[in-house]
């Protein structure tokens, strides 16, 4: 038992015996990846080593911390908001640090009680969306950064245009300083515009995919403003690489989580991936780890552009909400599923239940009882019952909320996906298929260069009539 570890990945209801040998993992399967676990090893190696792999040194980037700090210092207070627009990686990791490190319902708070600036984000392309933003959030007083690494990106671009016109038509001239870009230090549009401008920027490091940048500027920058230990993130990141970079599975929880995750793809046919908070604070972590693990694992072709169509499918969910909605189907429906829940060893924070007419005897048993107490027991029998109908289960621990824990999950996490990628010999830091939707919808909004997509739009995209009611 590894009780004061910051991170911990406990995974015996995974093994053969606790939930058998029809659906559990034995010793004898985890021996034979250990090949392909060395394999993964020695790719990441090379790879770093070759300066594809940005996300292993975000955690190292102390300067870049003095200087989001001091500029967030320099214009703090000409600001209350702070609107991030951006999609995809560009939003889900800043998303869930906001969630997990500030009050939530930090935006509702009056002036006193916030720390931080409020956080809003602009990350759909949903009129009913920016439309009722732009009831709550004044302008005047919002700083709005725009994080997109390759500039090029539609909804981002949309959405910077309604914002920049509302902006110019609220402060004028000044708009500038209202404007904070975040993206490729040389290339695209939207480097070239804040060099133009004169926009504050921050760079994205070409080496650092949109999903594995949450510890750049990307995750930062908000970050600092809501707040949050920003240099306690990175501490957090370099602590897992500290203790697990180059070690053998064996020592090596996300290579071994990883191995897990491939073995039961392979040997058990369980492919779908659940991961399961128990508090929300941690629940827009589930959402990032679905795009991470969907985009980085969903791929066609393998490194040597042989045909393989891989890739796990994610799921979140949330506890103890989803014990009433998708438990019934984890627990009874097809046995395809690997859960892990991501939990709090310390809550930091509990509330009493008060006796609810405790003289009957259906309610007498809360009274006086620990919430937490109650969130904890449902998360170990769902752990158990999940192990009595042989399901795979697994916990990832975080010994409690702050700012290094959370970087922690985060480096863990990246460190998980890229080993998983190697694992199945494909790249997971690519999007080709994503890439090629864009290139549709450019076509279709008739931007130059992009008219023959728009041509094999018209030719393909036809339904027929007896199939609609
Ligand atoms: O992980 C990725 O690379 C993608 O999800 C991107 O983050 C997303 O497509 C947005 O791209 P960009 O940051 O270039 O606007």
């Amino acid at each position: 038992m590894r009780g004061d570890a910051m991170i911990t990945f406990d995974y015996n209801y995974f093994m053969e015996e606790h939930i058998g040998s029809e659906h559990g993992i034995a010793e004898a399967d985890l021996a034979s990846a250990r090949e392909k676990a060395a394999a993964a090893l020695e790719r990441m190696e090379r790879e770093k080593g070759e300066g594809m792999l940005g996300f292993l040194d975000l955690p190292s980037e102390n300067r870049l911390i003095d200087e989001i700090l001091s500029y967030r210092d320099r214009v703090r207070a000409d600001f209350d908001t702070v609107a991030l627009v951006g999609i995809g990686g560009s939003a889900l990791g800043p998303q869930a640090l906001r969630n997990a490190l500030c009050h939530l319902f930090l935006n509702e708070l009056d002036d006193e009680r916030r720390e931080g600036c409020k956080i809003y984000f602009y990350d759909n392309v949903d009129p009913y969306e920016i439309l009722s933003m732009a009831d709550v959030v004044d302008v005047k007083k919002t700083l709005f950064l725009i994080i997109s690494k390759s500039g090029g990106t539609t909804e981002t671009n949309a959405n910077f245009a309604i914002l920049l016109d509302y902006l110019k038509k609220a402060v004028g001239e000044s708009y500038r300083k209202h404007i904070v870009a975040i993206t490729d230090p040389q290339k695209g549009i939207l480097r070239k515009i804040a060099d133009d401008e004169g926009f504050t920027a921050f760079p994205v490091p070409s080496n650092v995919g949109g999903r594995f940048s949450v510890l750049s500027a990307v995750g930062l920058v908000m970050a600092a403003f809501a707040g949050i230990d920003i240099a306690g993130l990175l501490q957090g990141g370099r602590h897992i690489i500290d203790t697990y970079y180059g070690k053998d599975m064996h020592a090596n929880a996300p290579l071994l989580n990883a191995v897990f995750h491939y073995l039961f793809d392979t040997l058990r046919n369980k492919r779908i991936n659940v991961l399961m908070p128990y508090t929300r604070k941690l629940f827009l972590f589930a959402d990032w780890y679905r795009q991470i693990w969907a985009e980085s694992l969903g791929k066609e072709t393998d490194i040597a552009g042989k045909k393989t169509v891989v890739g796990l499918t994610p799921v979140s969910a949330l506890g103890t909400i989803d014990q009433h909605s998708q438990l019934q189907l984890y627990l009874e429906g097809p046995n395809d599923k690997v859960i892990t829940f991501l939990k709090l060893r310390d809550f930091e924070c509990d509330v009493e239940i008060p006796g609810l007419y405790p003289e009957n005897p259906e309610l007498m048993y809360l009274s006086q009882k620990s919430l937490r107490k109650l969130n904890e027991f449902e998360e170990s029998a769902t752990e158990l019952v999940l192990k009595e109908k042989s399901r795979p289960n697994a916990s990832i621990t975080l010994s409690r909320l702050d700012a290094e824990n959370i970087g922690a999950l985060i480096l863990f996490i990246e460190m998980q996906t890229a080993y998983a990628g190697y694992l199945y010999n494909i790249n997971p830091y690519d999007q080709p298929a994503v890439e090629q939707g864009k290139r549709f919808t450019f076509g279709l909004m008739d931007r130059a260069g992009y008219e023959e997509y728009k041509e094999v739009f018209a030719r393909n995209y036809s339904k027929l009539d007896k199939y609609i009611l």
